[in-house]
C-alpha cells in the first residue's frame, strides 16, 4: 500500500492536493481546483464528495457524502461513488462473497495524477490484485479507474480481461447524489423503461412517467442506454447524468426504517440523497473475450434552472 511520502511523490508539485488519514490506514485526498473541490479516497478509488465552486456554480455539493460515514478499512463508505466491480449485488451463486463486489473495500494504487490548463485535475488509480480478491475472482484481469474532477466529473472504469478464456462481469458506478429533500426531486430518463423491482420481491415492471421517490425504491431499470436527469426543483438545478457503455440504471433510496437500522445514513440522511447507478447489472451482464476492454464511463454536469 502506498504511503503519504510515496503518494506525494506520485503527485508532484500540484498545489490543490493533499493525502491525510481519515481514520487509522484510510487515506483520503482532498483536491481542490479552481473550479471545484472534491475528496477521493485511496480506497475502492472512491469519490467521496465532488463539489463545484466556479462562478454561478450551484453552492451545493453534487456528490452527497454521509455525516454518519465511518472510514474504516475494508468497509464501504456510505456516500460518494463506491464502485461495484466485479459483480453488482449479491454474488450470482456464493452467498459469503462480498456484496457488491470486492473493489470498493480494497485499497487501489494511485498510479498518476495531473492538472491541466484547463483547471480539470485527472487521475488514474489500479487495483493490484492479492490472493484474498483472487479467491474471489480468479479471471487474469485488470481494472483501472481514472476520474476527471472540473467543472463536470468524469469516471471511466476500464476492465481488460488479460486472460485466455472470456468471463462475465457485472458492475456499477453507485453514486449517491445530494438532493434538497428526495420527496421533491424528479428523475427523467427512464419513462417506458422495464425494471426489476427488488422491494417487490424482483417484479418486472415497467416506468410510466418520471421517477419520483415516495418510499423505499430499489429497481434496476434495465436494457437502456439514456441519460437521465435529476430535476431538483428546491435547489433550482439539474443534474446530467451521461453514460457510456452501460445499459443499467439502478435506482436507490432506502427509505427510514432501513436507513435506520443501516446506522451511518445519519438523521435524515435519506431525504438528502439519491442514488442513481449507471451499470450493467442482470441480464445486461457484459461478456469480455480474451483480450478485450470494456469501458464503462459516465459524466456528471449541473445545470442550474
Ligand atoms: C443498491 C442495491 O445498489 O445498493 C440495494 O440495489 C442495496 O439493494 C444498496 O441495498 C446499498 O448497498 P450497500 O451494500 O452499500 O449497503
Amino acid at each position: 500500500m502506498q504511503d503519504l511520502v510515496e503518494l506525494s511523490r506520485v503527485c508532484g508539485d500540484i498545489s490543490g492536493v493533499k493525502f491525510h488519514h481519515k481514520s487509522d490506514g484510510f487515506v483520503v485526498m482532498s483536491v481542490q481546483t479552481p473550479v471545484c473541490e472534491a475528496l477521493v479516497a485511496l480506497q475502492g478509488a472512491q469519490v467521496l464528495s465532488w463539489t463545484p465552486t466556479f462562478t454561478g456554480a450551484s453552492p451545493h455539493p453534487v456528490i452527497w457524502l454521509s455525516k454518519a460515514a465511518k472510514y474504516v478499512v475494508g468497509k464501504s463508505v456510505r456516500g460518494g461513488v463506491p464502485i461495484c466491480w466485479p459483480w453488482f449485488g449479491p454474488h450470482e451463486n456464493q452467498a459469503n462473497f462480498p456484496s457488491h463486489g470486492f473493489a470498493r473495500t480494497e485499497t487501489w494504487r494511485l498510479q498518476s495524477i495531473k492538472q491541466d490548463a484547463s483547471e480539470e485535475v485527472k487521475m488514474r488509480f489500479t487495483l493490484d490484485f492479492d490472493a484474498a480478491m483472487r479467491a474471489f475472482w480468479s479471471h487474469d484481469t485488470r481494472v483501472d479507474c481514472e476520474l476527471t474532477l472540473g467543472r463536470q466529473l468524469h469516471i471511466r472504469l476500464s476492465t481488460h480481461n488479460d486472460g485466455s478464456t472470456a468471463f462475465s462481469l457485472t458492475e456499477a458506478l453507485h453514486t449517491y447524489f445530494a438532493v434538497a429533500d428526495v420527496r421533491r426531486v424528479r428523475i427523467a430518463g427512464l419513462e417506458g423503461v422495464k425494471f426489476v423491482d427488488k422491494v417487490a420481491q424482483g417484479e418486472r415492471r415497467q416506468q410510466v412517467g418520471v421517477v419520483s421517490i415516495a418510499q423505499e425504491v430499489d429497481r434496476v431499470y434495465l436494457h437502456s442506454p439514456s441519460e437521465c436527469v435529476i430535476h431538483d426543483e428546491i435547489w433550482r438545478r439539474r443534474i446530467h447524468i451521461s453514460k457510456q457503455n452501460s445499459l443499467s440504471t439502478i435506482v436507490w433510496n432506502p427509505w427510514q426504517e432501513k436507513a435506520h437500522k443501516m446506522g451511518d445514513l445519519g438523521e435524515d440522511g435519506y431525504l438528502q440523497m439519491l442514488c442513481v447507478e449507471s451499470g450493467n447489472a442482470l441480464e445486461n451482464a457484459i461478456e469480455l473475450a480474451p483480450g478485450a476492454v470494456h469501458d464503462l464511463q459516465v459524466n456528471y454536469r449541473v445545470e442550474n434552472l
